[in-house]
């Protein structure tokens, strides 16, 4: 279990070390995700875009390098839609995921969010596994939603259920 976690939103930070944090996740998420579906998280994810939020994960002991996790979310109302979550490879299964998904939790309950829904591919086993342990439930099956033969899986956690 990796502790001694800083969990926390760019726009936290000032404008050098948010694109320092932008230019890690861009890494990550090439090595990550096929281009298709590697989101662009450019600069004006710091600079205005007020719904959409990025959260960073580094170790409180070492500043902000290297970077552990992030997560994106856009806010519409009482959803928030959860487009990314993330773990770099070499702090996977270290219970970092668990942690970075209890925060957005308690935020978004905080900030009187009522749901969180997400797409998942079927195929990403550690991806539903980790929602389904944090409390989403499975709601639709779409075949193809990703690309051919790739089926996305709709999750949606009730915030109001969960404590
Ligand atoms: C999915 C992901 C975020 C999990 O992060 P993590 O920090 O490794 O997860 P944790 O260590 O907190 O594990 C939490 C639970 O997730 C599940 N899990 C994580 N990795 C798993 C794996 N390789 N196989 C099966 N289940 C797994 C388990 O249920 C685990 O609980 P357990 O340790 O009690 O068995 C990480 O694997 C990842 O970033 N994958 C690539 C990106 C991705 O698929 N993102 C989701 C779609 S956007």
């Amino acid at each position: 279990m990796l502790e001694d976690l800083t969990i926390s939103d760019i726009h936290s930070l000032g404008k050098s070390q948010a694109l320092e944090i932008l230019t890690q996740i861009t890494r990550v998420e090439k090595k990550t995700f096929p281009a298709s579906e590697a989101f662009p998280f450019g600069e004006e994810l710091w600079r205005k875009k007020p719904n959409t939020r990025v959260i960073y994960v580094t170790r409180t002991s070492q500043g902000i390098q290297p970077l552990i996790a992030y997560a994106l979310y856009v806010r519409q109302k009482g959803v928030a839609f959860l487009h990314k979550v993330c773990v770099a490879e070499p702090f996977r299964r270290k219970g970092v995921g668990v942690q970075l998904l209890k925060y957005l939790r308690t935020r978004l309950q905080k900030e009187g969010c009522q749901y969180v829904h997400l797409w998942v591919d079927k195929a990403r086993e550690p991806a539903r596994s980790l929602y389904m342990q944090s409390g989403f439930e499975e709601h639709e099956e779409l075949l193809d939603y990703y690309s051919l033969g790739r089926t996305g899986i709709k999750m949606i956690l009730d915030l109001q259920r969960v404590s």
